[in-house]
């Protein structure tokens, strides 16, 4: 078998249970696994870089072959950079997959040697994503987002808003 370094690129802004569940599914299936939070210049992100980075390596200290990194520009050219065979992406309903396998065709055209590998995470998280756990938190109060966000992050959105 090779030793295959996955990239699992993203905002996580914050991280949620749903992307720990794909990050747990992909430390069992990956050699390596890298979490890289893009810094977007343009979006007006709710946690900084160093927030998100924080957040995430207390996350995932159960797996020890899970790394977190930063990464800004293309894609493709980060995975080049860290020499990674896979660039790992969640796909939670039908609505994802059509941005996704936009974005994958994309990325294989810049770079063939780089393979976007899909994983589903567990049905219960397919109606997740950080948009709606940050709106949830700025406009109902973090109470309901109890079961969406690890603890930490709980805390963090709690500090944050109130
Ligand atoms: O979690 P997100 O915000 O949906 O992640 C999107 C992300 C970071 C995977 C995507 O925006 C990205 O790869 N940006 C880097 C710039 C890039 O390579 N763009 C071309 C993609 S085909």
């Amino acid at each position: 078998m090779k030793n295959v370094l996955a990239i699992y690129p993203g905002s996580f802004d914050p991280v949620t249970n749903g992307h720990l569940d794909l990050i747990e599914r992909g430390a069992k299936i990956f050699d390596r696994l890298v979490v890289s939070i893009l810094r977007n210049f343009e979006k007006e992100p709710l946690f900084t870089i160093d927030e998100r980075v924080e957040m995430l390596r207390e996350v995932t200290r159960p797996w020890p072959n899970v790394e977190i990194d930063v990464f800004s520009g293309l894609l493709v050219e980060y995975a080049r950079l860290r020499q990674a065979n896979v660039i790992l992406r969640g796909i939670r309903a039908v609505s994802d997959y059509e941005y996704e396998l936009q974005m994958a065709m994309m990325n294989r055209k810049l770079n063939k040697d780089v393979e976007t590998v899909f994983m589903m995470p567990a049905l219960s998280y397919s109606y997740l994503s950080s948009r709606l756990v940050r709106e949830i938190a700025q406009l109902g109060g973090p109470i309901k987002i109890t079961g969406l966000v690890p603890p930490v992050v709980e805390e963090r959105l709690r500090a944050k808003i109130v």
